[in-house]
């Protein structure tokens, strides 16, 4: 997160809303409105030396607050463990202004929205604004139990509710969320969107790409990524369109590392292939992605790459630096 896109804010609440799981109130820090935001944005927030994002989950119309939430993963790098640990109200903490890759597309006739555990938050998010708008659309909420599911008792009284219905994996085989039979056929004009676990997202749209859904009304975020090694994780050169120069990719350094070494700074913030801030032309060469941002189609164009996790096919790949 760039110093000139940083936000300062005031943590005015912080709230247990289910097991390992913490929401935060943001508010401006003399009291002052804070930027506006759409259903399904995100900010960057500094936790300790890190830089995570969170999706924004409470009415896109407010603008005295974001409401944010975090869940204690233990497999992660240490930005939620600082979250619920370090963060007290009354901090100031900083953030970027919000960003949205996530969008809800104004053109469907009808939304179907898809939360897995705390994917719940851009997805809360959009069913405020979907709500608002009277439009047509459906939620589903998993979670492995009722413990475990944040913003239960916000949903259930909220304007939306008849629009929802919740599934806990330990309960009644019944009420479980069946992917297949709801993404059976394609519905035009009917746009999907899902966050979640990983497992979760990768059933919801391996399912709905096998049964013919078409790209452009398939939307997701991915929260994180293991990134995967293959191959193609050997070392590899980039050059710089700009100067010709070439800089060697070790096979222990990424793209984004190699090049900060040789003076040349791509801005960043994931560093998972999550967030798209990386994302860098390539003008020759085959890329190795390894990112959850693109569409298939988009990998297939090989025409741009995440240099913060992706790598190279090729012995050599030309980018647009
Ligand atoms: Fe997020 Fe590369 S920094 S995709």
């Amino acid at each position: 997160m760039s110093a000139a896109s940083g936000l300062h804010v005031r943590v005015a609440a912080k709230t247990t809303e289910a097991l390992d799981i913490c929401s935060f109130e943001l508010v401006g820090v003399s009291g002052q409105p804070l930027p506006a935001f759409s259903a399904g944005s995100h900010v960057d927030v500094m936790a300790g030396d890190k830089t995570r994002q969170y999706s924004l989950c409470n009415d896109p119309a407010e603008s005295h607050r974001y409401l944010i939430a975090v869940l204690r993963d233990p497999a992660t790098r240490g930005g939620s463990a600082f979250m619920h640990d370090q963060v007290r109200v009354g901090d100031v903490i900083q953030i970027s202004a919000p960003k949205n890759h996530f969008a809800l597309a104004h053109d469907a006739r009808s939304h179907v929205l898809l939360a897995g555990g705390i994917g719940v938050t851009p997805i809360l998010c959009m069913a405020e604004r979907l709500a608002m708008m009277g439009a047509a659309f459906e939620m589903h909420y998993c979670t492995r139990s009722r413990e475990r599911m944040a913003f239960h008792d916000r949903i259930a009284a909220s304007r939306f509710a008849p629009h929802v219905q919740f599934h806990f994996d330990d309960g009644p085989a019944a009420q479980k969320f069946d992917i297949a039979a709801r993404l059976a056929e394609p519905q035009p004009g009917v746009h999907l969107y899902v966050c979640g676990p990983k497992g979760f997202m990768d059933a919801v749209l391996s399912t709905a790409r096998a049964r013919g859904w078409p790209e452009a009304q398939l939307h997701y975020e991915f929260f994180s990524a293991d990134v995967a090694p293959s191959a193609g994780d050997d070392g590899f050169e980039v050059q710089l369109a700009s100067s010709g120069r070439i800089i060697v990719v070790p096979r222990d350094k990424t793209v984004v590392q190699a090049l900060a070494a040789a003076g040349v700074e791509v801005q960043t913030s994931c560093e998972q292939g999550v967030c798209g801030t990386c994302i860098t032309r390539v003008l020759s060469g085959t890329p190795d992605h390894k990112d959850l941002y693109f569409t298939p189609e988009e990998h297939a164009a090989n025409d741009q790459f995440t240099p913060c996790c992706s790598r190279a096919k090729s012995a050599r790949l030309v980018l647009d630096l």
